[in-house]
């Protein structure tokens, strides 16, 4: 059965697996680099990209390990080449195209959007295309249309910070460490919800497929800078209040998306899916309007290269790349 190493270097993660065409994951592998952000409190794009400079063949030399797979045994290398921070995706790029040179096998591109709504198949092994796909991370807030694992069109997206970036924002203005998501999380579980009522941007605006989580940030800083209110005091009260507008926001959404485009199934994956409070509420939601619904497993929802699993998929397609393959960092519309 062939057997894949999938890399993935976009963002602040590397990661490497190994998989068959059946979406057996035979070892994976993930390098956080958290630390080395939080100081920060996000992502530093050169920092991010001299760290997987460092990691990225020890990660694959342990997942060929842990695989008890060899090098050679391989047919076909892919890597993430979009969308991504530039520097971060080169160095993935860079490896994955002379692994696939030295070893005389093919390449193959994996769009990063694609393989977060393709964590869904692998984890349940049920084939929920076509469906809606709303991605979630730290970098993107989108919904596409996907018809098959590897045909998305873009229906909408954030006009200003991904939901991501707003919980690591806000995360930050409370004390809390980075990734400010699951931090924001864990205060949350002791704060009331109802404690302050923060915007819903466009909520009220069925027919706009956008998000917007600026405004609800600024909403969190105004409240923070009030005379006499101690972040220390009120942190676990603003953290769930912030991540309950946030969880409404992206949950209704969602749904005036399913509602527009006639779909009855919908994927959801990236960092901000593994949000147990936004997971309880799209899984009510869906349930009273009727949807199946996937939500990835929180272990496949933050950055991972077990979700490049869509490779089989373009394995089997034919679709491979030549070793003159480019990065693509920003949005994208419409893909194949
Ligand atoms: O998908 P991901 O690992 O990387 C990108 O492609 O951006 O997403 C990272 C983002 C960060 O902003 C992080 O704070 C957020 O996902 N995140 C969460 C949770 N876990 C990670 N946000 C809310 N709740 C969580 N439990
Ligand atoms: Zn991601």
């Amino acid at each position: 059965m062939p057997l894949i190493l999938t890399l993935e270097t976009t963002c602040d993660e590397t990661a490497a697996a190994v998989i068959d065409a059946s979406l057996n994951v035979l070892a994976a592998t993930v390098a956080s680099q958290d630390k080395l952000h939080q100081k920060f409190g996000g992502v530093v794009p050169e920092i991010a990209s001299r760290a997987h400079l460092e990691n990225i063949l020890p990660v694959i030399d342990e997942t060929l390990r842990k695989s008890a797979v060899t090098l050679a045994e391989l047919d076909a290398v892919a890597v993430a080449n979009m969308p991504g921070l530039a520097g971060s995706l080169l160095v993935g790029l860079a490896v994955a195209k002379t692994l696939a040179l030295v070893l005389r096998k093919p390449l193959i591109a994996v769009n990063h959007l694609q393989a977060h709504i393709y964590a869904c198949k692998v984890a349940f092994k049920e084939n929920p295309f076509p469906c809606i796909g709303l991605i979630v991370s730290g970098g993107h807030t989108s919904l596409y249309r996907c018809e098959t694992p590897i045909d998305f069109t873009f229906l909408g997206g954030t006009i200003d910070d991904a939901a991501g970036e707003a919980f690591d924002k806000t995360a930050a203005m409370l004390g809390l460490p980075y990734p400010g998501g699951p931090s924001i999380q864990r205060i949350a579980e002791t704060g009331n919800p109802k404690a302050y009522r923060f915007p819903r941007p466009l909520l009220n605006e069925p027919d706009r497929l956008e998000f917007s989580f600026s405004g609800l940030k600024t909403a969190v800083r105004y409240l923070l800078e009030k005379d006499g209110v101690v972040a220390a005091k009120i942190g676990a009260d603003v953290a769930a209040s912030f991540q309950e507008a946030a969880a409404d926001c992206l949950v209704g959404k969602t749904l005036q998306a399913l509602k527009m485009t006639g779909m009855k199934t919908l994927c959801a994956g990236g960092g901000v899916a593994a949000n147990k409070r936004f997971r309880d509420k799209l899984t009510e939601a869906a349930r009273q309007a009727d949807i199946r619904l996937y939500i990835a497993p929180p272990d496949l929802c933050t950055d991972n290269a077990v979700m490049g699993a869509i490779a089989v998929e373009r394995y089997n397609a034919g679709l491979f790349e030549d070793l003159n393959l480019d990065i693509h960092a920003g949005l994208i519309r419409k893909t194949r």
